[in-house]
């Protein structure tokens, strides 16, 4: 096992730092998707800002990275050991959910690589013994070859209007849940339970960088209340998607784009 996770990360576009078209934009997935979770956002990326660099990556154990020991700093220097690779300085880090939670890790780690952070559908409070209890059950089930039962949260993740109006959108996310690999079920759940309290270290870069936190108005599992406090921390506004739930960038991925096009412009 190494200490620092080797992930996978696919540019999108000319790596081209500092020049033309700014700092890239790397994209963190949520929990148990995979960088493919991004493709509505980019396939709107590519239409509204040709030439944009986009990076995504695989957080450990899911697409094609390779599960390693250690939880979200771990991973967090497995995304800045990639992106070293890639000779990217600076960059603009965006996460949904658990993404925003690997993304808090690294603007912590490394503040000095972050000239803007997109938190979507996330918080930087940690979780309570209860839902830690809940996840460490999780783990525990897919680490015996048990079935974990992820095809469940389909209803939860995304909002009610997408269950009703977005039927498309809401099979894409059954069939994603359906591929989801029990080793990344069991990485995840454990490094997001012992994740801390991040508040601070989003208010320790507050004003220096520009921020955006998105929050879906119909996100049953992140409160508006858990949006306000790390916009507070960050010195900016929520932005809400009135009709979206938890998955933003699937069910509204023309919003989220146009969201992150508008940090990107803030950050150069
Ligand atoms: C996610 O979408 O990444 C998860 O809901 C995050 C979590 O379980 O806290």
């Amino acid at each position: 096992m190494t200490a620092a996770a080797p992930l996978s990360v696919r540019p999108l576009g000319a790596i081209a730092p500092e020049e033309g078209t700014g700092p890239p934009l790397v994209l963190l997935h949520a929990f148990p998707l995979d960088s493919r979770m991004w493709a509505p956002v980019t396939d709107q990326l590519a239409r509204l800002a040709p030439g944009l660099a986009v990076v995504l990556v695989d957080a450990p154990g899911f697409g094609a990275s390779q599960v390693r020991a250690g939880g979200l700093d771990v991973a967090a220097t497995g995304v800045l050991d990639a992106l070293g690779e890639l000779r990217v300085r600076r960059a603009v880090v965006a996460g949904l959910s658990m993404g925003g939670y690997l993304a808090m890790a690294l603007a912590e780690r490394a503040p000095h690589l972050v000239a803007g952070i997109g938190l979507l559908n996330t918080k930087s409070s940690a979780d309570g013994a209860e839902a830690r209890e809940r996840r460490l059950r999780m783990a525990s089930t897919a680490e015996r070859g048990e079935d974990p039962a992820v095809g469940a949260m389909a209803d939860a993740l995304v909002g009610e209007t997408t269950r009703r109006d977005r039927p498309a959108v809401l099979a894409h996310v059954r069939a994603l849940l359906a591929q989801a690999p029990a080793p990344g079920i069991v990485w995840a759940q454990r490094a997001m339970a012992a994740r801390p309290d991040r508040t601070s270290a989003l208010a320790s870069l507050g004003g220096s960088v520009a921020a955006l936190v998105l929050h879906g108005g119909e996100d049953s599992l992140m409160s508006d209340a858990d949006a306000e406090l790390m916009a507070q921390a960050l010195g900016t506004d929520v932005l809400t998607l009135s009709d979206v739930g938890h998955l933003s960038a699937l069910e509204d991925p023309v919003g989220v784009a146009h969201a992150l096009l508008e940090l990107h412009r803030r950050s150069r």
